[in-house]
């Protein structure tokens, strides 16, 4: 019998293999002339030029023989929650911080960011009534896209800073050079960051029972201790009740233990395709170094290098939508970066900016109803709010933050569609980078704790303020749709069962 032979571009390496060799997922991804490398034929915005390219593809090899950072079938589970997110029966907790720093690596900063995405959690659960899926910008996130190429002070002009992954953000000529062995620090800052992760998800720490434990001292001050506390005593209460009915043998793991799930932005695209394998379950192709990637809005053109690589993954996805884009368009990158139209598949962040949602949101969320796809939209409201102070600080003001949040979800009740979650940049630390909120900061006090090296980010205390507003208006909106559900689906009552 005559064997039918291809040539397959397998990992750079240009291989033959048998036709009836390869697996169907293979073959499928090849006919429509996916490769894990096939990125490098389209133009490719937003990342470096390697002066070495020899030491660009030996770390490449490295990083290939390196073990997943996460596995298919979590990113298949994450999936699966998030379909149920975008059938309006749970509700997505997406943030960390900004960009992840090689100078700021420390199990506490791990820890604290953790707390608060914890404590906004059980805020969203308890106050909405809907499961949270909990993911967090974080084992991953490092690389930038930047406005300038470059940038200069007093009359130097070096690389722009684009993530510790990337290059150095001292002004000097040797940190500002692109450096590829910054990814094996990255790949290997990532591990033990999720190992931590793993551990205190699973371990008591993020037990419910645990949850004033995960309360910041400096949050104490501000009214919304209060509001924690008050919480806090109504769901011991619940607690109680539930052991006392004698429910708790039943769901003892489910109150000890939640997941987390990790995200950051696919933008460094030798680091990716290092990370992408096979999975052995289904013959399917996952990048291993998060469970979700999404696509930045700088970098979402249909026939750039970013599309190309990502349509080919099966990890979920997320596309930032900013006011630029338009429903046509949109359209287009559904098709393309789900084309089976899978629930979960692909969640939509939006960030807008509070001026523009209620206008430039319905155009998209009508267009995408009338095509018939199921998404899972989500509100960023930090990316289309930043904005320099009057003393010249990089900041964000609280009240436009709240402002798109509440926004988005009046647009949503208006198209009888399901506002699905956030996705927010914050910390653990008692911060003074975005302007406003119950500790009032002004632009004169955002000089004493402004830490970060990219975008301004909530603090604690911000962070929770954020989540009670969601939370209350999330109830609200629920409510309100049980008495007046005539031209929405209603929501399902079955419960996920969720840990
Ligand atoms: N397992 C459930 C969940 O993740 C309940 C839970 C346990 C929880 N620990 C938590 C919820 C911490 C929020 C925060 O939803
Ligand atoms: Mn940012």
């Amino acid at each position: 019998m005559n064997a039918v032979w291809m040539k397959v571009p397998v990992f750079d390496h240009l291989q033959y293999v048998r036709a009836s060799d390869l697996i169907a997922s293979e073959r499928s991804a090849l006919s429509n002339g996916w490769t894990p490398r096939s990125w490098r034929d389209k133009p490719g915005r937003q990342m470096p030029q390697y002066a070495d390219l020899g030491k660009l593809a030996a770390v490449e090899q490295i990083l290939s023989q390196y073990p997943p950072l996460v596995f298919a079938s979590e990113a298949r589970s994450l999936k699966a929650e998030l379909g149920r997110v975008a059938e309006g029966e749970a509700f997505l907790l997406q943030g960390g911080d900004c960009a992840e720093s090689f100078a700021e690596f420390h199990p506490d900063k791990i820890r604290d960011t953790l707390r608060v995405l914890l404590q906004m959690a059980v805020i969203l659960t308890f106050g909405s009534g809907l499961p949270v899926v909990k993911v967090g910008r974080v084992a991953g996130q490092f690389a930038k896209p930047r406005s300038a190429e470059m940038e200069s002070i007093g009359g130097v002009s070096l690389p722009s800073y684009r993530g510790d992954i990337i290059n150095g953000s001292d002004f000097d000529e040797a940190s500002r050079t692109p450096d590829p062995t910054r990814m094996i620090q990255a790949y290997n800052q990532s591990t033990a960051t999720l190992n931590l992760l793993r551990a205190f998800a699973q371990g008591s720490y993020a037990s419910l029972h645990n949850l004033r434990q995960w309360n910041f001292g400096f949050v104490d001050q501000s009214p919304l201790a209060e509001r924690y506390e008050t919480l806090a005593g109504r769901l011991d209460e619940a607690l109680e009740f539930m052991g006392a009915c004698g429910a708790a043998g039943q769901t003892g793991s489910v109150l000890r233990e939640t997941e987390i799930f990790t995200s950051h932005e696919a933008l460094l695209l030798p680091y990716e395709q290092a990370m992408t394998r096979i999975d052995g379950d289904t013959g399917d192709w996952y990048d291993v170094s998060g469970h979700l990637l999404w696509i930045g809005d700088r970098t979402r053109e249909i026939d750039g290098a970013h599309v190309e690589f990502l349509r080919g993954v099966k990890n979920p996805l997320g596309l930032k939508c900013g006011p630029s884009l338009e429903p046509d368009d949109l359209i287009r990158l559904i098709d393309v970066l789900d084309p089976h139209g899978e629930p979960g598949r692909l969640t939509l962040i939006v960030r807008m900016g509070a001026d523009n949602v209620r206008r430039k949101l319905p155009p998209l969320l009508r267009r995408v109803r009338e095509a018939g796809r199921v998404v899972v939209w989500v509100c960023d409201p930090m990316h289309g709010n930043t904005v320099t102070s009057r003393s010249g600080y990089k900041t964000r003001s609280f009240d436009r933050i709240l402002s798109e949040v509440s926004d988005f979800f009046d647009v949503h009740r208006a198209e009888g569609t399901h506002p699905g979650g956030v996705h927010f940049e914050m910390t653990g630390e008692d911060v003074t980078e975005c302007m406003g909120g119950a500790q009032s900061i002004t632009d004169e006090a955002l000089s004493l704790r402004y830490q970060t090296a990219v975008d301004p980010r909530l603090n604690a205390s911000q962070a929770l303020e954020l989540a009670f507003l969601i939370a209350e208006t999330s109830r609200s909106q629920r409510m309100a749709g049980k008495q007046f559900s005539t031209n929405r689906r209603p929501f399902r009552t079955n419960r996920v069962s969720h840990q």
